[in-house]
């Protein structure tokens, strides 16, 4: 095993920057996922460390050896991609045997391998099926257990839930986490899937048009997201967006925004100004209740309620402004009322509304 640093890393396709100076430490161990767009170049990122594309610019390292010249069977590397393409004529056990007889293995050791990621994915009573015999999600957890028994310095997985219907991926990648935690691989994964990333994730590295745009825990970067496309990416539903007139006062930060001020502590911002700004201010719908309009700075009239079961979003329309609250699913306001919105000020974040930095 072996950490993973991708050193000013630039790729491009004629015209195209898919990467442009990609700088990313990854720990020995450490499970790490390329997040974005589609399109920001995370395929290409992992085709580089794979050892399929040629970077055009820029260094890759496992622990001190340079791969950057290297082939991909001399990276002792592992890849599963979206679309898990197995031996069809072979059973489950042969499919994931396959690569270690090449490894010049023992027959024992072949069959402990084979049986501990088995064992983890649930692929015991299936061992002796063919691919054809299988479901979806019992072929994708098969390729991510072909590639893991191998024993790579690095396992890449590529959208590898992207095909499974939305009970299996959980499921799958639950494995994928555990299995992971136990055999202590350097993992990097590449998804679209904010959610995805945040329960896989030791460090997520969000990117965007080819650039890195935050590298961090996931409650890191949910929390303290470095700028704006980070902020909208990042959690589900997105983070409500208000334009505010902002200043530093003695005790905090006030956004006025539409008709209300609205009360900050001083550490929501870390930069400062003199005067009023415009800003727009992030607040996650999480963060939003519903509380009487009497007792709360921020009125607005009832939009849309939306129960998703374990809480209800309701879209509270202030002057213009429609934003999405939390509230008590048992306990919803109808459509039309006025009600109260009631923050937690700590959690919020304000943006340049047009560098899109973080203030
Ligand atoms: N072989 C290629 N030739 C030309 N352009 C390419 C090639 N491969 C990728 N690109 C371009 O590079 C950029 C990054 O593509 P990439 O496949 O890495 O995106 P991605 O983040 O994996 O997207 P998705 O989530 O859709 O898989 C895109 O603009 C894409 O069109
Ligand atoms: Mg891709």
């Amino acid at each position: 095993m072996t950490s993973v640093s991708l050193e000013r890393m630039s790729k491009s396709y004629g015209p195209v920057a898919a990467l442009q100076a990609l700088d990313v430490h990854i720990e020995d161990g450490e499970f790490l996922t390329l997040l974005g767009p589609s399109g920001c170049g995370k395929s290409t990122a992992l085709a580089c460390i794979a050892g399929l594309e040629r970077p055009s610019a820029g260094r890759i390292m496992f622990g001190d050896r340079d791969v950057t010249r290297l082939e991909p069977h001399e990276r002792n590397i592992a890849m599963v991609f979206q679309d898990y393409a197995l031996y069809p004529h072979m059973t489950v056990r042969e499919n994931m045997r396959f690569g270690l007889h090449q490894q010049r293995m023992s027959r024992a050791e072949i069959d402990r391998q084979v049986a501990t990621a088995a064992d983890i994915l649930g692929l015991g009573p299936l061992l002796d099926r063919q691919p054809a015999e299988l479901s979806g999600g019992q072929r994708q957890r098969v390729a991510v257990g072909r590639a893991v028994v191998r024993s790579p310095a690095v396992f890449l997985m590529d959208e590898p839930l992207s095909n499974l219907d939305a009970g299996l991926r959980v499921r799958t990648r639950t494995e994928i986490r555990r299995l992971q935690r136990e055999l202590g691989v350097t993992s990097i994964f590449v998804t679209h899937d904010q959610e995805e990333a945040m329960v896989l994730s030791d460090r997520v590295a969000v990117m965007r048009g080819g650039t890195l745009q935050q590298l961090g825990r996931p409650m890191e970067v949910y929390r303290n997201p470095a700028n704006l496309f980070v902020a909208s990416f990042i959690g589900s539903p997105a983070m409500n967006m208000v334009e505010a007139n902002a200043r530093i006062t003695e005790r905090g930060v006030t956004a006025q925004a539409t008709d209300a001020a609205i009360e900050l502590p001083r550490d929501v911002v870390r930069s400062t100004w003199d005067g009023e700004r415009r800003v727009l201010l992030g607040l996650r719908p999480t963060d939003l209740g519903i509380a009487a309009p009497d007792r709360a700075s921020l009125r607005g009239r009832v939009f849309l309620v939306e129960p998703v079961g374990h809480c209800a979003y309701v879209d509270v329309d202030l002057a213009g402004w429609v934003v999405k609250a939390t509230t008590d699913p048992d306990h919803v306001p109808s459509i039309g009322d006025v009600v109260g919105l009631s923050l937690m000020p700590g959690r919020a974040c304000l943006f340049e509304p047009e560098s899109e930095a973080r203030l």
